[in-house]
C-alpha cells in the first residue's frame, strides 16, 4: 500500500484463505483427537495488537499472530502434519506442535522442524484501530 502509513490502523496485513485450508487438513486428518477447525467469523477480534509480544506469538481461535513492531501477520494454527493445533513457544518467534514436534517460524509460517513438511497457510486479517480482525 504506498503513501499508507507504518502504523497498524486500517492496514490490511495478510490475505490468504487459511480458514478453507485448514477446514480442508482436518478433513484429511480428521481421526487426531485433538484435529479442530478455525471458525473465527470473518471481522471477528482476535486480539489487540499490544497483547501480542513484539517479536514474538499470540495463538488466539487458532489462528497463530506475530508482530515485529508493527507489523502483524496472521497464519493458521492448524499444524499441517495431522491437524493438531499449536502453540506459541515460551519466547520469539516460534509457535511448536505438541502432538508430534513440529516446529515453525510464527511470522511465516515456515517449519523449522518436521515431522511437519507443510508450512502453516496465511490467514487474512485486519488491523484496525490497534485490534487485529479476522478477514
Ligand atoms: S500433528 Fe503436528 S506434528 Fe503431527
Amino acid at each position: 500500500m504506498p503513501g499508507s502509513p507504518s502504523l497498524p490502523n486500517r492496514r490490511t496485513v495478510l490475505a490468504v484463505g487459511g480458514g478453507a485450508a485448514a477446514a480442508a487438513l482436518v478433513a484429511a486428518c480428521g481421526s487426531s483427537p485433538t484435529a479442530t477447525t478455525t471458525t473465527v467469523a470473518k471481522g471477528a477480534e482476535l486480539a489487540a495488537v499490544s497483547d501480542i509480544p513484539d517479536g514474538g506469538a499470540l495463538v488466539v481461535d487458532q489462528v497463530v499472530l506475530a508482530r515485529t513492531g508493527d507489523t502483524v501477520t496472521a497464519h493458521s494454527g492448524i499444524c499441517t502434519h495431522q491437524g493438531c493445533a499449536v502453540v506459541a513457544a515460551q519466547s520469539g518467534d516460534e509457535v511448536d506442535c505438541p502432538c508430534h514436534g513440529s516446529r515453525y517460524t510464527a511470522s511465516t509460517g515456515a517449519v523449522l522442524q518436521g515431522p511437519a513438511t507443510a508450512p502453516l497457510p496465511e490467514v487474512q486479517v485486519t488491523v484496525k484501530n490497534g485490534t487485529v480482525l479476522q478477514g
